[in-house]
Protein backbone atom coordinates (compact mmCIF):
# COMPACT_ATOMS: atom_id res chain seq x y z
CA UNK A 1 0.00 0.00 0.00
CA UNK A 2 2.92 2.30 -0.01
CA UNK A 3 2.02 3.87 -3.45
CA UNK A 4 -0.36 5.86 -1.63
CA UNK A 5 0.31 9.64 -1.27
CA UNK A 6 1.00 10.20 2.53
CA UNK A 7 -0.61 13.83 3.77
CA UNK A 8 -0.19 13.33 7.25
CA UNK A 9 0.94 11.19 10.30
CA UNK A 10 -0.05 11.26 13.60
CA UNK A 11 0.72 9.81 16.67
CA UNK A 12 -2.00 7.11 16.25
CA UNK A 13 -2.76 7.70 12.45
CA UNK A 14 -1.77 8.17 9.22
CA UNK A 15 -3.77 10.16 6.65
CA UNK A 16 -3.22 9.14 2.92
CA UNK A 17 -4.77 11.03 0.16
CA UNK A 18 -8.01 9.30 -1.22
CA UNK A 19 -9.58 8.20 -4.36
CA UNK A 20 -11.65 11.21 -4.98
CA UNK A 21 -10.19 14.26 -4.36
CA UNK A 22 -12.46 15.26 -1.17
CA UNK A 23 -11.46 11.70 0.36
CA UNK A 24 -9.34 10.45 2.61
CA UNK A 25 -7.46 7.06 3.96
CA UNK A 26 -7.38 7.00 7.82
CA UNK A 27 -4.75 4.49 8.79
CA UNK A 28 -4.94 3.00 11.95
CA UNK A 29 -1.44 2.25 13.89
CA UNK A 30 -0.79 0.57 17.03
CA UNK A 31 1.16 2.94 18.32
CA UNK A 32 0.27 4.32 21.34
CA UNK A 33 1.53 7.70 23.39
CA UNK A 34 0.87 9.31 26.62
CA UNK A 35 1.39 12.16 28.46
CA UNK A 36 1.96 14.72 25.02
CA UNK A 37 4.31 12.17 23.63
CA UNK A 38 6.42 11.56 26.64
CA UNK A 39 5.37 7.98 27.21
CA UNK A 40 5.65 5.88 23.81
CA UNK A 41 5.43 2.57 22.76
CA UNK A 42 3.02 -0.13 20.94
CA UNK A 43 -0.04 -2.26 21.66
CA UNK A 44 -0.01 -4.87 19.31
CA UNK A 45 -3.46 -5.06 17.09
CA UNK A 46 -4.71 -1.63 18.49
CA UNK A 47 -4.97 0.14 15.24
CA UNK A 48 -7.00 -2.72 14.15
CA UNK A 49 -9.66 -2.51 17.15
CA UNK A 50 -9.85 0.74 17.04
CA UNK A 51 -10.55 1.25 13.41
CA UNK A 52 -13.41 -1.29 13.84
CA UNK A 53 -14.86 0.05 16.78
CA UNK A 54 -14.61 3.42 15.12
CA UNK A 55 -16.54 2.06 12.23
CA UNK A 56 -19.44 0.78 14.59
CA UNK A 57 -19.37 3.86 16.62
CA UNK A 58 -19.48 6.50 13.52
CA UNK A 59 -22.50 4.17 11.63
CA UNK A 60 -24.71 3.91 15.16
CA UNK A 61 -23.95 7.88 15.15
CA UNK A 62 -25.09 8.62 12.06
CA UNK A 63 -28.10 6.57 12.44
CA UNK A 64 -29.33 8.73 14.93
CA UNK A 65 -28.51 11.73 13.02
CA UNK A 66 -24.92 12.66 13.74
CA UNK A 67 -23.11 13.80 10.67
CA UNK A 68 -19.71 12.21 10.70
CA UNK A 69 -16.84 12.49 8.58
CA UNK A 70 -16.75 8.19 7.92
CA UNK A 71 -17.87 6.81 4.15
CA UNK A 72 -16.92 3.43 4.63
CA UNK A 73 -14.02 0.91 6.16
CA UNK A 74 -11.25 -0.34 3.84
CA UNK A 75 -9.43 -2.79 5.16
CA UNK A 76 -8.30 -4.20 9.02
CA UNK A 77 -6.62 -1.13 9.33
CA UNK A 78 -7.98 1.21 6.94
CA UNK A 79 -11.26 3.47 6.39
CA UNK A 80 -12.51 5.99 3.84
CA UNK A 81 -13.24 9.14 5.43
CA UNK A 82 -14.26 12.60 3.85
CA UNK A 83 -11.46 15.39 3.91
CA UNK A 84 -12.48 18.04 6.08
CA UNK A 85 -11.13 21.40 7.81
CA UNK A 86 -10.89 20.05 11.09
CA UNK A 87 -11.54 22.60 14.01
CA UNK A 88 -8.51 22.27 16.38
CA UNK A 89 -10.36 21.89 19.18
CA UNK A 90 -10.67 18.55 21.58
CA UNK A 91 -14.10 18.42 22.57
CA UNK A 92 -13.98 16.69 25.63
CA UNK A 93 -17.27 15.46 27.82
CA UNK A 94 -16.78 14.15 31.50
CA UNK A 95 -19.44 11.55 33.13
CA UNK A 96 -17.69 10.77 35.89
CA UNK A 97 -14.75 12.52 37.60
CA UNK A 98 -10.99 11.09 35.65
CA UNK A 99 -7.96 11.99 34.49
CA UNK A 100 -7.06 15.74 34.24
CA UNK A 101 -9.92 16.56 36.09
CA UNK A 102 -8.85 14.44 39.11
CA UNK A 103 -5.43 16.43 39.45
CA UNK A 104 -6.77 19.70 38.70
CA UNK A 105 -9.80 20.30 40.79
CA UNK A 106 -8.25 17.78 43.42
CA UNK A 107 -11.63 15.51 43.44
CA UNK A 108 -11.94 12.03 43.64
CA UNK A 109 -11.22 9.94 40.84
CA UNK A 110 -14.54 7.88 40.41
CA UNK A 111 -17.03 10.63 41.67
CA UNK A 112 -20.07 10.82 39.40
CA UNK A 113 -20.90 14.69 38.10
CA UNK A 114 -24.87 15.49 38.95
CA UNK A 115 -24.69 16.36 35.04
CA UNK A 116 -22.06 15.74 32.02
CA UNK A 117 -19.61 18.64 31.67
CA UNK A 118 -18.41 19.62 28.30
CA UNK A 119 -15.22 21.41 27.74
CA UNK A 120 -12.78 22.49 25.23
CA UNK A 121 -9.10 22.11 25.19
CA UNK A 122 -6.79 23.94 22.09
CA UNK A 123 -5.64 21.56 19.65
CA UNK A 124 -1.82 22.31 20.14
CA UNK A 125 0.58 19.66 21.09
CA UNK A 126 3.53 22.25 21.71
CA UNK A 127 1.11 23.78 24.12
CA UNK A 128 0.28 21.01 25.84
CA UNK A 129 -3.45 21.23 24.35
CA UNK A 130 -3.96 23.49 26.90
CA UNK A 131 -8.00 24.05 28.72
CA UNK A 132 -9.62 26.85 26.63
CA UNK A 133 -12.92 28.87 27.57
CA UNK A 134 -15.59 29.29 25.01
CA UNK A 135 -14.67 32.90 25.02
CA UNK A 136 -11.51 32.67 24.14
CA UNK A 137 -12.71 30.27 21.27
CA UNK A 138 -14.76 32.98 19.79
CA UNK A 139 -13.09 36.01 20.44
CA UNK A 140 -9.99 34.29 18.74
CA UNK A 141 -12.35 32.72 15.82
CA UNK A 142 -11.22 29.51 16.34
CA UNK A 143 -15.34 28.38 15.53
CA UNK A 144 -17.81 30.79 14.92
CA UNK A 145 -21.03 31.28 17.70
CA UNK A 146 -23.47 29.33 15.98
CA UNK A 147 -20.43 26.03 15.64
CA UNK A 148 -20.14 26.49 19.08
CA UNK A 149 -23.21 25.76 19.79
CA UNK A 150 -23.96 23.07 17.23
CA UNK A 151 -20.76 21.52 18.62
CA UNK A 152 -22.12 21.93 22.45
CA UNK A 153 -25.88 20.17 20.91
CA UNK A 154 -24.13 17.28 18.56
CA UNK A 155 -21.37 16.20 22.01
CA UNK A 156 -24.67 16.21 24.11
CA UNK A 157 -26.52 13.50 21.68
CA UNK A 158 -23.60 11.72 21.21
CA UNK A 159 -22.80 11.63 24.55
CA UNK A 160 -26.58 10.39 25.80
CA UNK A 161 -26.96 7.59 23.35
CA UNK A 162 -23.15 6.50 23.76
CA UNK A 163 -23.58 6.09 27.61
CA UNK A 164 -26.42 3.96 27.23
CA UNK A 165 -24.87 2.10 24.30
CA UNK A 166 -21.94 1.40 26.72
CA UNK A 167 -24.00 0.62 29.51
CA UNK A 168 -25.73 -1.93 27.45
CA UNK A 169 -22.73 -4.00 27.43
CA UNK A 170 -21.75 -3.51 30.96
CA UNK A 171 -19.32 -0.74 30.48
CA UNK A 172 -19.58 2.86 32.11
CA UNK A 173 -18.41 5.58 29.63
CA UNK A 174 -16.55 8.03 32.19
CA UNK A 175 -15.29 10.49 29.74
CA UNK A 176 -14.57 11.03 26.03
CA UNK A 177 -12.28 13.07 23.72
CA UNK A 178 -14.20 14.21 20.08
CA UNK A 179 -13.09 16.32 17.03
CA UNK A 180 -15.41 18.26 14.76
CA UNK A 181 -14.53 19.59 11.23
CA UNK A 182 -15.81 21.81 8.68
CA UNK A 183 -17.35 19.38 5.18
CA UNK A 184 -17.58 21.21 2.06
CA UNK A 185 -21.43 21.33 1.01
CA UNK A 186 -20.02 22.12 -2.39
CA UNK A 187 -22.49 25.31 -2.54
CA UNK A 188 -19.55 27.39 -1.08
CA UNK A 189 -20.73 26.58 1.80
CA UNK A 190 -19.91 23.97 4.38
CA UNK A 191 -21.61 22.36 7.67
CA UNK A 192 -20.15 20.36 10.83
CA UNK A 193 -19.15 16.65 11.26
CA UNK A 194 -17.57 14.87 13.77
CA UNK A 195 -14.41 13.81 12.71
CA UNK A 196 -11.40 11.56 13.45
CA UNK A 197 -12.09 8.42 15.95
CA UNK A 198 -13.93 7.10 18.55
CA UNK A 199 -12.30 4.39 20.30
CA UNK A 200 -10.65 3.02 23.98
CA UNK A 201 -7.54 5.69 22.95
CA UNK A 202 -10.03 8.69 23.48
CA UNK A 203 -12.38 7.54 26.33
CA UNK A 204 -12.04 5.89 29.82
CA UNK A 205 -14.10 3.05 29.86
CA UNK A 206 -14.97 1.01 33.12
CA UNK A 207 -16.73 -1.73 33.52
CA UNK A 208 -19.79 -1.52 35.89
CA UNK A 209 -19.43 -4.59 38.50
CA UNK A 210 -15.86 -4.48 38.76
CA UNK A 211 -14.36 -1.47 38.02
CA UNK A 212 -11.90 -2.78 35.67
CA UNK A 213 -10.72 0.05 33.40
CA UNK A 214 -10.85 -0.61 29.93
CA UNK A 215 -9.04 1.83 27.76
CA UNK A 216 -6.12 3.83 27.29
CA UNK A 217 -5.51 4.44 31.04
CA UNK A 218 -4.32 0.70 31.35
CA UNK A 219 -0.97 1.87 29.04
CA UNK A 220 -0.70 5.59 30.97
CA UNK A 221 -0.70 3.96 34.03
CA UNK A 222 1.13 0.53 33.33
CA UNK A 223 -1.04 -1.33 34.54
CA UNK A 224 -0.70 -3.69 31.58
CA UNK A 225 -3.46 -6.05 29.90
CA UNK A 226 -4.30 -3.28 27.63
CA UNK A 227 -4.21 -5.59 23.88
CA UNK A 228 -6.79 -7.94 26.18
CA UNK A 229 -8.91 -4.92 27.86
CA UNK A 230 -9.10 -3.25 23.81
CA UNK A 231 -10.25 -6.75 22.37
CA UNK A 232 -12.57 -7.27 25.20
CA UNK A 233 -14.56 -3.63 24.42
CA UNK A 234 -14.40 -5.18 20.73
CA UNK A 235 -15.87 -8.65 21.82
CA UNK A 236 -18.86 -7.11 24.17
CA UNK A 237 -19.64 -4.69 20.87
CA UNK A 238 -19.69 -7.45 18.95
CA UNK A 239 -16.77 -6.38 16.52
CA UNK A 240 -15.24 -9.21 14.43
CA UNK A 241 -11.44 -8.95 15.35
CA UNK A 242 -11.08 -11.90 12.42
CA UNK A 243 -8.20 -10.37 10.12
CA UNK A 244 -9.43 -9.93 6.28
CA UNK A 245 -6.29 -9.62 5.13
CA UNK A 246 -3.28 -11.99 7.43
CA UNK A 247 -0.61 -9.13 6.43
CA UNK A 248 -2.65 -6.47 8.55
CA UNK A 249 -1.09 -8.15 11.61
CA UNK A 250 1.98 -6.15 10.29
CA UNK A 251 1.87 -2.64 10.36
CA UNK A 252 2.89 -0.58 7.18
O1 LIG B 1 -6.63 13.60 30.29
P1 LIG B 1 -8.05 14.01 30.43
O2 LIG B 1 -8.68 13.59 31.73
O3 LIG B 1 -8.28 15.46 30.15
O4 LIG B 1 -8.84 13.21 29.28
C1 LIG B 1 -10.24 13.23 29.17
C2 LIG B 1 -10.64 12.26 28.05
O5 LIG B 1 -10.23 12.75 26.79
C3 LIG B 1 -10.00 10.88 28.20
O6 LIG B 1 -10.94 9.91 27.79
C4 LIG B 1 -8.82 10.91 27.24
O7 LIG B 1 -8.55 9.63 26.71
C5 LIG B 1 -9.34 11.85 26.16
N1 LIG B 1 -8.26 12.64 25.55
C6 LIG B 1 -7.80 12.33 24.27
N2 LIG B 1 -6.80 13.08 23.70
C7 LIG B 1 -6.25 14.10 24.34
C8 LIG B 1 -6.68 14.44 25.65
C9 LIG B 1 -7.68 13.67 26.23
O8 LIG B 1 -8.31 11.42 23.64
N3 LIG B 1 -5.29 14.80 23.77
Amino acid sequence: MSDKEKLYEGKAKILYKGPRPDTIIQYFKDDATAFNNVKKGTIAGKGIINNKITELVMTRLSQIGIPTHFIERLSDREQLIYEVEIIPLEVIVRNTVAGTMTKTFGIEEGTRLPRPIIEFSLKDDDLGDPLIPENHVLVLGIAEEYEVIEIMEMTSKINDFLRGFFAGIGIELIDFKLEFGRLDDGNDGHFLVLADEFSPDNCRLWDFETGEKMDKDRFRRDLGGEVEAYQEVARRLGVSLELEDPKAEDEE
